[in-house]
């Protein structure tokens, strides 16, 4: 069986998706925290053993105070919600970021969601909630190690037609794929999940090195085969 993969989401775009529809922002990410819930269940099925989302930058704490006491909501009621869905699920569920800016109540939701999820065994949720991967690489530096919370990403996806990584996972990221699709996050569904995942298998990674002669085959990039004879042959 194909070792279970770590895959990343930028979920991009909730709120193009509620203004497009004269909606308030919040709307698109009540609707993204609907999204979250569906790909997080249907993950685990498609061969997915660690799934980390970004819910909130430390730069979102710039957004207008509304919207992030708002989100804050959100992530509170999502706690108290999936906690028991992800027990059934057999998901773990981890917060990944600071904590000392949270305010106390929703640091001990944390807390109790990752103690009563902790014997999840198909998939770690992690959900990256006022994270900085800058601030977490100083971090670890300061104490002179590398950060090491979370495994490196085998695929990261964003939304919302973006395509940069705002800070998310940076150091983790080294060898991940990309793959990018331009539907906002509420819009992001399950086949949409097992299509990127479909990309990423046909991917040939290298890791810098030169990939074995079965490895390459897959995608014509056989570096023995002559390019030109290659393109006749195709033809
Ligand atoms: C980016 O869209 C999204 C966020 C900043 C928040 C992500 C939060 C959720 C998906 C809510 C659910 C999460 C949990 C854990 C309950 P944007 O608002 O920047 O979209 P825009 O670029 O269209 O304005």
């Amino acid at each position: 069986m194909a070792r279970k993969l770590h895959v990343a989401i930028i979920m991009d775009g909730n709120g193009r998706w509620a203004s497009e529809r004269g909606w308030p922002r919040l709307e698109g990410h009540r609707r993204g925290a609907a999204t979250l819930r569906a790909i997080a269940e249907a993950a685990p099925g498609l061969g997915v053993g660690e799934l980390t989302v970004y819910a909130f930058s430390s730069d979102n704490w710039k957004r207008p105070a509304e919207e992030v006491s708002g989100l804050m909501r959100l992530f509170a009621g999502y706690l108290e919600s999936e906690t028991r869905r992800c027990v059934e699920h057999g998901i773990r569920l981890r917060v990944e970021g600071r904590r000392d800016r949270l305010e106390a109540p929703l640091a001990a939701a944390i807390g109790r969601s990752e103690d009563s999820t902790a014997g999840g065994k198909r998939m770690t949720l992690r959900l990256a909630v006022d994270y900085s991967s800058r601030h977490a690489i100083a971090e670890a530096a300061r104490r002179g190690k590398t950060p090491g919370a979370v495994p490196d990403v085998d695929l990261m996806i964003r939304t919302a037609g973006e395509q940069r990584l705002s800070d998310f996972l940076l150091w983790e990221s080294a060898y991940a794929e990309f793959w990018f699709t331009r539907k906002t996050w509420p819009e992001f569904s399950v086949p949409d999940l097992e299509l990127a995942i479909s990309e990423f298998r046909l991917r040939v990674r290298k890791f810098g090195a030169i990939p074995a002669p079965h490895e390459t085959r897959a995608l014509d990039l056989d570096p023995r085969r002559d390019p030109l004879a290659a393109i006749a042959a195709d033809s």
